[in-house]
Formats: structure tokens, sequence, C-alpha cells
């Protein structure tokens, strides 16, 4: 496939990104637009040829999730139909990962969903920090499932509080958090989250020494910032330092995140850009580590 143009296109979802991916690689995304019609369509038209070519085309699919999804789905269907060779979905935060198995009947597989919606436009998929690693089995397309943990526990050494702890804010996050552990040297502490809602979540317990110690909670993603706030309350009842620092894969940042999160005494909230945090109004401390080299590594090794 060496003599295979390389072509990077992205949505509106995150342009930021691509454009990085894009520079490391040497190359000018691909032109092409996107808009909404007045009656919610979207309409997208490429404007430069693809024909022959490998096409990465980036767009996480995050809030709006139907919209950035469709609009994935007609640029893929776009450069398949002006010959691309091989269309790959670059999507740095997968939503639905959540929904990954029913919690009750009546219920969809939402994961399952999406993934036969991505098998049907793409040759292959590369993603970072699914929720759960076992989501790779849903797609029948090959996936690159990429770690950014080694990227934020850099961004995290530099920002280190004085008498560090780890805490996994759920026991979902505690896998990701002896990763963290094992980098950076660091104790480790547990929160039992018990989720009472799509919204509502309590802590039973803390497993581990928080007392005194200034407290690192590292997740997956916040979304609405609930289960941040939650773990960081039960951790300041149970007397750790006001010195709170938030590591996550993904900054959804939606709904009463703001308004959550500016309770807290935070030092420092890290995440990548798998979603765009620019033009967010942020007034907390926010630290965000660029995926673009770890992207534009994959796609180079990929296409060679
Ligand atoms: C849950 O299992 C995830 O790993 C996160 O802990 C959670 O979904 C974050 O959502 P929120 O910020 O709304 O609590």
């Amino acid at each position: 496939s060496h003599d295979l143009s390389l072509f990077v296109m992205h949505g509106r979802a995150n342009v930021h990104l691509a454009r990085g991916v894009a520079e490391v690689l040497g190359i000018e995304p691909v032109s092409c637009t996107a808009e909404d019609f007045p009656d919610g369509e979207i309409h997208v038209r490429l404007l430069e040829s693809v024909r022959g070519g490998d096409v990465f085309i980036v767009q996480p699919v995050d809030p709006p999730i139907a919209q950035n999804l469709l609009e994935l789905m007609l640029l893929s269907d776009a450069v398949r139909r002006e010959g691309a060779f091989r269309v790959t979905a670059v999507i740095p935060y997968l939503g639905y990962s959540r929904q990954d198995r029913r919690s009750c009947s009546g219920e969809p597989v939402g994961a399952r969903v999406i993934a036969d919606i991505l098998n049907s436009g793409f040759d292959r998929l590369i993603t970072v920090d699914l929720h759960k690693q076992s989501l790779e089995g849903f797609f029948a397309i090959p996936v690159e499932h990429l770690s950014a943990v080694s990227l934020l526990a850099q961004t995290l050494q530099k920002n280190l509080p004085d008498n560090p702890v780890l805490v996994a804010p759920d026991l979902g996050a505690a896998k990701l958090v002896n990763q963290y552990a094992e980098i950076l040297d660091l104790p480790v502490a547990y929160l039992y989250k018990v989720r009472k809602s799509g919204k509502e979540v309590s802590v039973r317990s803390i497993v581990g020494n928080i007392n005194g110690f200034s407290p690192i909670l590292v997740d997956d993603m916040i979304s609405t910032g609930g289960t941040m706030m939650k773990g960081v309350e039960a951790l300041l009842a149970g007397h750790c330092l006001p010195d709170v620092t938030l590591v996550a894969s993904h900054g959804l940042f939606v709904g009463k995140a703001m308004e959550n999160l500016e309770k807290l005494p935070l030092k420092k909230v890290i995440v990548t850009d798998s979603i765009s945090q620019e033009n967010r109004p942020l007034e907390m401390a926010i630290e965000v580590a660029g995926l673009q080299l770890l992207i534009a590594e994959i796609i180079t090794r990929l296409h060679e």
C-alpha cells in the first residue's frame, strides 16, 4: 500500500485535533464542507479528489452524538463514492460505549447498534480508551484501540501535588488507576460508587488511606461530573486535603458539569482533546493533553 496517497479529513466535531494530526503528518486536511440544512439534515461535500487513496476521517462521536455520527457516515459515503481505496474512522471518543450491556429487560445494547453502523461504512477503526476493552468485539472491522494513559500520566507528573494518592472514583476505574500507579509509583485508594440513576450516584465506602493526602481522581471520562463530585465529597469527609486533581481521557463536561466541578477545591483537571476543548467556557484550571502525535503515529503505521 506504499503507493496509496494518504488523506486526513474531518467533520465538524473536532477540527482542531484533525488539523493537529494532519500537521504532524505533513499534509493538509482534505477540503470539504459540512453544514446543516434548515430542516436539520446535514449536507457534506468533498471539494477535492481522494480517488484510490487511504482516507482517515477524524470525528469523535460526542454530543451532539446523533449528528456527529451521521455526519461521519455521510463523509464515509462521500469518499467511497469518489473512489477512496480504504476508509478508516478515527473516533477518539466513542459515544454509547457505556451501553455495552443491558442492565434490565426492554433495553437495547446501544454500543452494538453504533458498532453495526460503523461496520457498514468503514474498513477500520482507530479509537482511544474505550469504556471497556471488550467493546472491540462488537466490531466486525479491525479496531486499533489506543491508550492515552502514558500521555496523561506524563501530564500529571508535571502537575503532581505534594502528598498524592491516586483514587478510583468507582470500581470500574480500578484497573485504569493501577496503570497510572505503576507508571508514577503512587499509592492508590478506591471508592465504592453506587448508581441510583443516570444522573445520581453516591459513594458507599473508601478503601485505602486518603487522610492527609491530596487526591488525584482518575476515570475514563467526565460527563456530568457527578461521579467526580460525589467522589471528592466523600474524600473530603474522610479528611483528604482540599487540593484535588481530576484526570480523565475524555472530558465531555455536559449538563451540570461546570456547576458540579466549580464547587470542588480543584487544583487541576487534566483531559485529552479526544473531545474538542476549544471554546469551552472553563473557569477551572484545565490542562489538555493533545492526542495528535499518538494518532498520527498509528495512522503512519497503518498506512505503511
Ligand atoms: C462510568 O462507569 C464511567 O466510567 C464514568 O465514571 C461516568 O460515566 C462519568 O459520568 P458522570 O461524570 O456523569 O458521573
